[in-house]
């Protein structure tokens, strides 16, 4: 959630800052706004609700100059998407300018209390209090001892951090230190960027790469201090920070929109790139198996798990229930799924020989980090499975394995779905070749997994009939999404993704539900999309389409390519190739991306950048 880039150096900030707010535009775009420290001495700040072209407006063609600044792009927790909201926000003195991502809970006390002391007020936002108790610290100092100002900001800094609960990621700059910029995280991410006479720090490296791919990635607890030529990263309380300079996997241009109109689309296109990304070196035809070197475990250790459980949110939720019926299938090792929300607070009894493993495509969904740290907490090993790179979940798990998606900008999760659960295959097929799972068996998944690019360039070759199908139905005041087994969160992901991004009503149920409350919704305007390969649930599925058909419900049926006997019940069918049951749903959900597309396109909404929603979710 929302935005963050600093920027000292030697060259006007305003089109550094400006770019990285373009570049974190899809983690929160409710209001932006910036500051920088003018030639005079004074900042120069100017905030919009909105979208990023608001701003952009309102600064014209003839930005303020200054070589130091902070700039910021909002998913509001406090306060509503206004222009006093946006930030920057100035502490009492007008001295010092701040940005934040996360929540200072603990915001209201500290309001009343620097009210009480005299303190006004611009917005409803808690991260204003938290410029203000920085500011005042800042002041307060002036009695102690006499030291320079970039001392005295850090001191302040440190001071006022010690009194909040809560989480932030921030930036901070004082006119009485120009060219210096301050930088803290607890709960929300924050990399610096390291250039050559300019330094950068923003909430990820999507918003530095254009400039420099060496980058930091800060830990809880870091402070770290920034000019144009030097950097010093400590702890909040004063010790020694371990850090260290890492280089970015990805390019400028691997987070341009190139030839397409949204990035959701380049995305869904990149697939067979990014799932092949996803098991690239890791196959062993020798062992019949894959090779997972992240995960940190000893083949022993790997036969020693005797139950799983799969963490995390929306559609990294939905991998995990997809993993579910995979790594049984594939391993017999009872496994489970925990909504990272729920199984932080949920005290879930778990055994040594538990494996805990975090999924996430960010890295940084806070009620996915709460998870792994309270399985941590409890002494069980953790494991994520994340994309990006250096990511919180990625540095604070016991080990792991990245997806290699590239980035993902698109709000609504895509090609990190699709790489999700190849990697869970990968898991499956490793931890099942290691127990009773035969050569013979193993081939077949090796074969079937190098084939799927191949296939899913032939499920994307339909996306103008996909375009089609979602025209005829455009209209329609919601959408219910039917699969069964391995195909029942393909269900739950495709009606997420035309939640998400086409604001209809929408929801996923397994098959048989329908007969249990949810076909009382069927009327002839509400189309029921069925996840329906040729499969060991094929028969029932069928069943399943009868009943709505019967109540004159339109049905758009996913199935096996060659399976023509769907024709005669479903108003529309779209084919996807066959492969082993466990990879279908690779393939099945794409065509329900292209149709949450296609209707999210029809019906004009935005949607790279849907209303209400942002990238990352670091705020609970
Ligand atoms: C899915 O389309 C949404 N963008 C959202 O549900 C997302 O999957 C969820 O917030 C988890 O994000 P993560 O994978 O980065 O942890
Ligand atoms: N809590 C702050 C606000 O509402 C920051 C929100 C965010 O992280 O985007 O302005």
């Amino acid at each position: 959630m929302c935005g963050i880039i600093g920027y000292v150096g030697k060259e006007d900030a305003t089109p550094y800052l400006l770019d990285g707010l373009r570049r974190l535009e899809y983690r929160g775009y409710d209001s932006s706004g910036i500051a920088v420290l003018d030639k005079d001495g004074g900042i120069n700040l100017q905030k919009c609700a909105g979208r990023l072209e608001n701003l952009r407006r309102q600064i014209g063609d003839k930005p303020e100059s200054g070589c130091c600044g902070i700039s910021h792009t909002r998913w509001a927790t406090h306060g509503e998407a206004t222009d006093e909201n946006a930030h920057p926000h100035f502490d009492q003195s007008g001295k010092l300018v701040l940005v934040h991502n996360g929540v200072i809970e603990n915001y209201q006390k500290l309001r009343d209390d620097l009210e009480a002391d005299g303190h006004q007020f611009l917005s409803q936002t808690d991260s204003e209090v938290l410029g203000h108790l920085i500011g005042l610290a800042y002041e307060n100092q002036n009695g102690v001892k006499e030291s320079n100002s970039e001392e005295r900001l850090v001191a302040a800094v440190r001071e006022a951090l010690k009194k909040v609960s809560g989480t932030y990621g921030i930036v901070v700059m004082h006119v009485d230190a120009p060219g210096f910029l301050v930088g803290a995280r607890l709960g929300s991410p924050l990399i610096v960027g390291l250039g050559k006479d300019e330094n950068f720090l923003a909430s990820d490296v999507s918003a530095v790469v254009a400039h420099t791919s060496d980058a930091i990635y800060l830990n809880d607890y870091d402070l770290v201090c920034l000019k144009s030529d030097e950097f010093k990263v400590e702890r909040i309380d004063g010790g020694a920070a371990d850090f260290q300079v890492s280089q970015v996997e990805f390019s400028a241009e691997d987070v341009e929109l190139g030839d397409y109109p949204h990035y959701m689309l380049k995305e869904i296109f990149e697939q067979p790139e990014s799932i092949e990304n996803a098991f690239r070196g890791r196959l062993s035809d020798e062992e019949a198996s894959a090779m997972l070197g992240g995960l940190q475990m000893s083949p022993q250790e790997l036969r020693d798990v005797d139950r799983i459980v799969l963490v995390g949110c929306g559609s990294a939720c939905h991998a995990a229930m997809a993993g579910e019926h995979i790594i049984e299938a594939l391993s017999r090792i009872p496994t489970e799924v925990e909504i990272a929300s729920e199984f932080r607070y949920r005290n879930v009894p778990l055994d040594k020989h538990t494996l805990v493993f975090v999924i996430s495509q960010s890295g940084e969904t806070i009620d996915s980090l709460g998870a792994l740290r309270e399985a941590q907490r409890k002494g069980f090993r953790v494991l994520s499975l994340v994309n990006a790179v250096g990511s919180t979940i990625a540095r604070e798990s016991d080990g792991g394995t990245y997806m290699h998606s590239g980035p993902e900008i698109g709000v609504a999760a895509t090609k990190s779905f699709t790489s999700q659960l190849t990697l869970l295959t990968l898991l499956g097929l490793l931890l099942g070749r290691m127990r009773d799972m035969s050569v013979s068996d193993g081939q077949e998944i090796l074969r079937e997994i190098r084939a799927l690019p191949d296939k899913v360039r032939e499920v994307l070759k339909q996306n103008e009939r996909i375009k089609e199908i979602a025209l005829k139905y455009v209209e329609a005041p919601g959408m219910l999404y039917l699969g069964r087994q391995f195909n029942y969160s393909t269900a739950l992901e495709g009606a997420l993704k035309m939640k998400e991004i086409s604001y209809i009503f929408a929801s996923g149920h397994a098959s048989a539900e329908l007969k249990h409350g949810v076909i009382a919704l069927i009327t002839e305007d509400l189309p029921s999309v069925f996840v329906a390969p040729k499969d060991s649930v094929y028969e029932k599925n069928m069943s399943s389409m009868e009943e709505v058909k019967a109540r004159k419900g339109p049905v758009i049926a996913i199935t096996t390519e060659g399976n023509q006997e769907l024709e005669r019940i479903a108003d529309d069918v779209i084919y996807v190739p066959d492969t082993i049951e466990c990879l279908n749903p690779i393939l099945s959900v794409i065509p329900l991306q292209l149709l949450s597309y296609h209707f999210a396109v029809a019906r004009d909404c935005d949607v790279d950048k849907p209303r209400n929603l942002a990238k990352s979710v670091t705020v609970e």
